[in-house]
């Protein structure tokens, strides 16, 4: 028996997200639930990912939504700063070591991020 409970991700096709919502670069919640998902862009680059860092759990948007990108390359948490390369999810700075991201597959179809 584990104690982990099993991540609920969306069906593919759902949509997640217009993209024209997402601030380049920049990044949102999904519109989706139980669990919780961050859309990244950057250019033509959408990533996706369980919007929890993996220092603390704490999730990647602040309650407005806004979510930090720097340089067009990096999330930051903001709760202690940890960064993490928007295209491979890698932590790259901060105190998240060497841990990466649980990537949630994604796609653009006529301007709509939607579960791939
Ligand atoms: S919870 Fe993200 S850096 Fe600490």
């Amino acid at each position: 028996m584990s104690d982990e409970t099993e991540t609920v991700l969306p069906a593919p096709g759902t949509v997640l997200k217009t993209l024209s919502e997402i601030p380049d670069p920049g990044g949102l919640p999904a519109d989706f639930a139980p669990t919780p998902i961050v859309i990244l862009r950057s250019g033509e680059t959408v990533t996706a990912y369980l919007n929890v860092c993996p220092h603390a759990g704490r999730p990647f948007s602040l309650p407005s939504g806004k979510t930090l990108v720097s340089e067009g390359r990096y999330l930051v948490c903001p709760f202690h700063g940890a960064s993490f390369d928007v295209a491979t999810g890698a932590c790259v700075g901060g105190p998240a070591g060497k841990s990466t991201l649980k990537p949630v597959a994604v796609t653009v179809v006529d301007g709509q991020v939607v579960a791939a």
